[in-house]
């Protein structure tokens, strides 16, 4: 069923990422959001399964579509009306990059996360305050350290010098002080305008050049990475930072009150039945971005299935038209 299910989600991101890729540079960041969200909604209705949105684009009367609680997908009714099909959560961010697209730049991509019923912590959206690590270094590392105490453990497992390890930070204001400290500490940083959620699965991915993810980001992304991650065998840790106390409210209300909570990747995506897949919009480490050329376009994904242990790079020529097919290249 995971299987299955993964081979389908792959084709909503594709969706969503050839959608949004149409309005890459163009200056409409709202407008590429509004194209993935559109194109992600449809085409989970065309696949059957009975979805209900707990991440998405806000709560139902700031989102027309994906809002959180939205039924999604189309279902196979019983005699009764009720849904055969087991029921499945469902966390999306339609475009992690929506400036990124808008502006031309890489690392935009598209991501869906599924699991059974309960298998993915319902987050405001608010901030969390993240640290991501791959394989090589998940188990040694503690948020609640200095940055530096964390390298120090990240270097030593991933048998590297601290000045070989590469971190990945948003630029933000509010990083002044970690990046000093990692910077004092000695590491390598690549600060980044947006895209959190894909420099963390890049951690946890060889031959992408990045080893850690630290500082603060959206919380629903940090969701969708311990999605990733689980599947992927790396690590996040993460706690709730609220911007005002009426987030704090409702984050309460949704039992993340603690802010000393650190949460752990497998309290985050705690689903057994876990399904992963996004794809590139703009070319960045880990995905290369939709190509379009006469008739088609070509997309690159990842798609991951918890209990099958398998990860796919999936590389998908899309025809527009049948009639007049575009020739396929390798
Ligand atoms: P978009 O939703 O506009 O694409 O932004 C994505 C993102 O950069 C995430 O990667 C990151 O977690 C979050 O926004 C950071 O939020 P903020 O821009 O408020 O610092």
């Amino acid at each position: 069923m995971e299987q299955l299910l993964a081979l389908e989600m792959v084709r909503v991101t594709e969706a969503a990422a050839i959608a949004s890729a149409r309005f890459m540079g163009r200056g409409e960041k709202d407008e590429a959001d509004r194209a993935a969200v559109e194109a992600m909604r449809q085409t989970m209705d065309e696949i059957e399964f009975d979805g209900r949105i707990v991440i998405g684009e806000g709560e139902r009367d700031e989102a027309p579509m994906l809002w959180i609680g939205e039924p999604v997908g189309r279902r196979a009714p019983h005699g009764d009306g009720a849904s055969e099909n087991p029921a499945i959560d469902i966390a999306v961010d339609p475009l992690e990059g929506t400036n990124l697209v808008a502006h031309g730049q890489a690392g935009a991509i598209t991501v869906l996360a599924a699991s059974e019923k309960g298998g993915l912590v319902h987050a405001p959206d608010t901030y969390l305050e993240k640290l991501a690590v791959g394989p090589g270094a998940a188990g040694k590392v503690d948020i609640r350290l200095p940055p530096r105490e964390n390298l120090a453990r990240i270097a030593t497992e991933l048998r590297r010098a601290i000045s070989d390890i590469t971190v990945v930070i948003l630029e933000r204001p509010r990083h002044e002080t970690l990046i000093e400290e990692v910077r004092q500490a000695g590491a390598r940083i690549k600060l980044i305008t947006d895209g959190d959620l894909s420099a963390a699965i890049s951690c946890a991915v060889q031959g992408t050049g990045v080893h850690a993810v630290m500082g603060i980001g959206g919380a629903p992304e940090g969701v969708l990475t311990a999605a990733a991650l689980r599947c992927l065998g790396g690590e996040i840790q993460a706690r709730f930072r609220y911007r005002s106390d009426e987030e704090r409210a409702r984050g309460a209300a949704m039992g993340h009150g603690d802010e000393d909570r650190v949460y752990h990747t497998e309290e985050l995506a705690s689903g057994e039945s876990l399904v992963f897949a996004a794809t590139g919009v703009t070319a960045g480490d880990l995905l290369q971005g939709v190509r379009f050329f006469g008739g088609g376009a070509r997309t690159h994904s990842l798609v991951m299935a918890y209990q099958n242990k398998q990860v796919r790079f999936v590389d998908t020529v899309h025809m527009f038209d049948r009639d007049r097919p575009p020739s396929v290249r390798l």
